[in-house]
């Protein structure tokens, strides 16, 4: 059952009402927060500039104040206005990518507040390829912070219902453009390191980025040791890498394509325990899973559907959800550490 107890737009997601842009922008203006597309997913927008709005974002996500947000501006001129710095790399890089799903963190600039950057000298930036999103940007002329529009730890929202569902009244409005295109979060790239480092992979691949701007040195794997020295207030290069984050309230299991058996054989042992089993495979598999999602083949397609599946799977009561793990290859790099990040505990 769907209520909306927060005044929902919908909206064009090629050609947005203006009338409804301007309303989200006074209301950023005003302090207020807005739930917006990006192309990735669903952001809870507050003026970037304004702590206390940037207070309530993190108040509703119940979100840790050590995790930094993203500042989504309108261009890459709005980027270079909220940075200390504007090195090469970050010349080369917007220009190959802005508008789109790329986040870059630079050394911070004075204007950004301390609840943005969670008190780190840098701050992450985007400009986001979503109409919506633009319209906004443009209408509202200040940067706009904004995470995921999802509770803390909890899947991100790729569709309105999802952010109503999640954040109940926390928005003052929500834009609903529909489902959002890639499906997963942008991709982050730490320019203050040289090689720059990919923080958290997305739908722009290493490999794109590497032709644009050289080698890139290895990303921290989710789960990984902590990276040490000069990283950040707590030695993390990303503060929000470590945590169980993307997760369904179903336990998620990873299982390889050699290990359909063993897969098969834990749905037969939970079905009989009297728990739901829900599947996202890639393959037929012979096991009592209830709801299964053939997911598609390739890296976009499958991340475009991976979160409004988990949710779907969520909303139908599973308890366990069996995942068949896609190939080892840096075009899937993206889903997988959804994946992983999924699968781990809350304990790990
Ligand atoms: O696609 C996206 O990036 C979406 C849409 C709404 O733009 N946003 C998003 O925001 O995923 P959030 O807050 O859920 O994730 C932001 C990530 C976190 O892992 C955070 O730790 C990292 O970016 N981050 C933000 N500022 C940072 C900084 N100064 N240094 C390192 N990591 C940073
Ligand atoms: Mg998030």
């Amino acid at each position: 059952m769907l209520c909306y107890l927060v005044p929902t737009v919908s909206l064009d997601p090629l050609r947005p009402d203006p009338g409804a842009i301007r309303r989200a922008a006074r209301l950023l203006l005003d302090g207020g927060i807005v739930a917006f597309p990006t192309e990735t997913v669903y952001g809870l927008g507050a003026h970037a500039l304004d702590a206390a709005a940037v207070r309530r974002v993190f108040a509703a996500k119940g979100r840790p104040a050590f995790n930094p947000l993203i500042v989504h501006v309108a261009d890459a001129a709005a980027a270079r206005a909220v940075v200390a710095e504007w090195p090469p790399k970050a010349e080369l890089l917007s220009a190959a990518f802005w508008p789109g799903p790329l986040t870059l963190v630079l050394r911070r600039g004075p204007t950004v507040p301390d609840e943005v950057t969670a008190g780190l000298d840098t701050v992450a930036v985007r400009v986001p390829g979503h109409p919506v999103a633009l319209a906004l940007l443009r209408e509202v002329g200040v940067p706009v912070a904004a995470p995921s529009a999802n509770p803390f730890a909890r899947l991100s929202p790729t569709t309105a219902g999802h952010v109503e569902r999640g954040l109940g009244e926390a928005a003052d409005l929500i834009l609903d453009a529909g489902a959002t295109p890639v499906g997963i979060e942008s991709t982050v790239v730490d320019l203050t390191r040289e090689p720059p480092v990919i923080l958290r992979p997305g739908a722009v691949t290493a490999a794109e980025l590497e032709r644009v701007v050289g080698p890139l040195a290895a990303s921290p794997q989710p789960g990984g040791p902590p990276r040490s020295g000069g990283e950040g207030r707590d030695g993390l290069a990303s503060p929000g890498l470590l945590e169980r984050h993307y997760a369904p309230r179903a336990e998620l299991r990873l299982f390889g394509a050699e290990e359909g058996g063993a897969a098969a054989d834990a749905a037969r042992v939970a079905a009989r325990e009297g728990r739901t089993v829900g599947g996202l495979l890639l393959r037929a598999l012979e096991a009592p899973i209830r709801h299964v999602v053939p997911m598609p083949q390739k890296p976009a397609a499958y991340a475009r559907l991976l979160y409004s599946a988990l949710h779907g799977l969520d909303d139908a009561g599973c308890d366990l959800v069996l995942v068949e793990a896609p190939p080892e290859s840096p075009e899937w790099a993206g889903v997988l550490d959804r994946l992983r990040r999924a699968a781990r505990r809350p304990d790990e």
